[in-house]
């Protein structure tokens, strides 16, 4: 059997371990493995290589992909699709594995449905925002990205005494916001998930600063786009002067932690077995309540991703 593997959408810390793992596997299994670069792009233009152990030797703790990524609109034209249905015929490639969003699941249903190509997706963000599964490969290493600077932040505000807004990424979620928030002893959290009070909360800060609070940590979500705005308001209504800062794609690089290289081996392992046991897989492989299943792709797209309520529970203390 051969087997390719892709990484497609935004990058991740973890997509080199499943790589890796993805490649050792194979052979152990007598699959012969094959790497596609540049996402779905290399897939149209035949970017398509037999892997062998040294291409992926020294990559375990790299971030982003070694096969690069790309986010492709020439996938959705039915003849780009049937160019990247004859490179793979070409090669005997039968089955797929992506690592990515539920945008490049979509794309790679819409080719099984025109070709019978097996597929299994590995969710892989940073955003945490793929519904059916508690976990996307790559939040764990953000989250500790995340962390570190909050902490850096941390110094200089309460050396300066000001407030710092800072701003994290997750599209239209609020889940690396949150969990930070939550982490690493924020005042404020701003996400889309939860409604927020700026008056209630700004009498417990006007408290907090009379009693002797002279710097403040807020936290809040792209999608929420509310970091100006709490800017001004600790400006105005709280009295401390207020910084901004957006932590930006830093919070997609860094060295895979230890949790997101474990786990990407595990998804990989898991969708090879699938892979090899049944056919017709067009799935998405899900880590819930702590074990691996797999749903298939329609279920994940017409779903909507939410952030368990214990932990919205939690942080209705810092926007309120
Ligand atoms: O989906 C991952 C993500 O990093 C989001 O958090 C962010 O909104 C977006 O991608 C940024 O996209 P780009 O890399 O295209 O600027």
């Amino acid at each position: 059997m051969n087997i390719a593997i892709f990484t497609s959408g935004g990058d991740c810390a973890g997509m080199n371990p499943a790589i890796k793992t993805f490649v050792e596997e194979c052979y152990t299994r007598e699959i012969i493995p094959y790497l596609i670069y540049d996402g779905l792009e290399g897939l149209i233009d035949d970017n398509i290589k037999k892997a062998s152990h040294c291409d992926v030797s020294g990559i375990i703790y790299r971030g982003g992909t070694i096969l690069r990524s790309s986010r492709s609109k020439r996938f959705f034209e039915k003849e780009h699709r049937a160019r990247a249905y004859e490179n793979l015929k070409s090669k005997g490639i039968e089955k797929l594995i992506v690592l990515g969003g539920d945008g490049s699941f979509r794309a790679l249903d819409i080719f099984y449905h025109d070709f019978g190509i097996d597929f299994i997706g590995i969710p892989s963000t940073i955003d945490n925002d793929i519904y059916g599964t508690d976990y996307c490969l790559g939040v764990d290493t953000a989250l500790n990205v995340i962390r570190q600077a909050i902490d850096d932040i941390r110094d200089t505000a309460s050396s300066f005494k000001r407030a710092f807004v800072i701003e994290t990424m997750g599209r239209e979620c609020g889940y690396l916001a949150l969990v930070s928030a939550l982490t690493c002893g924020a005042e404020v959290c701003i996400i889309p998930e939860l409604e927020f009070n700026l008056q209630t909360l700004g009498d417990r800060l006007k408290d907090d600063v009379k009693k002797g609070r002279n710097y403040a940590i807020a936290i809040t979500a792209e999608g929420s786009n509310m970091s100006e705005k709490i800017e001004a308001w600790f400006e105005n209504e709280i009295g401390l002067e207020s910084r901004i800062t957006k932590l930006g794609h830093i919070q997609r690089g860094g060295n895979p932690s230890v949790f997101d290289r474990l786990i990407a081996s595990e998804f990989v392992i898991n969708a090879l077995d699938q892979l090899s046991k049944m056919s017709n897989n067009h799935h998405t492989i899900v880590y819930k309540n702590g074990s691996f299943d797999f749903i298939d792709i329609d279920t994940v797209s017409s779903g909507t991703y939410t952030i368990k309520p214990e932990l919205l529970k939690m942080g209705q203390a810092l926007c309120r």
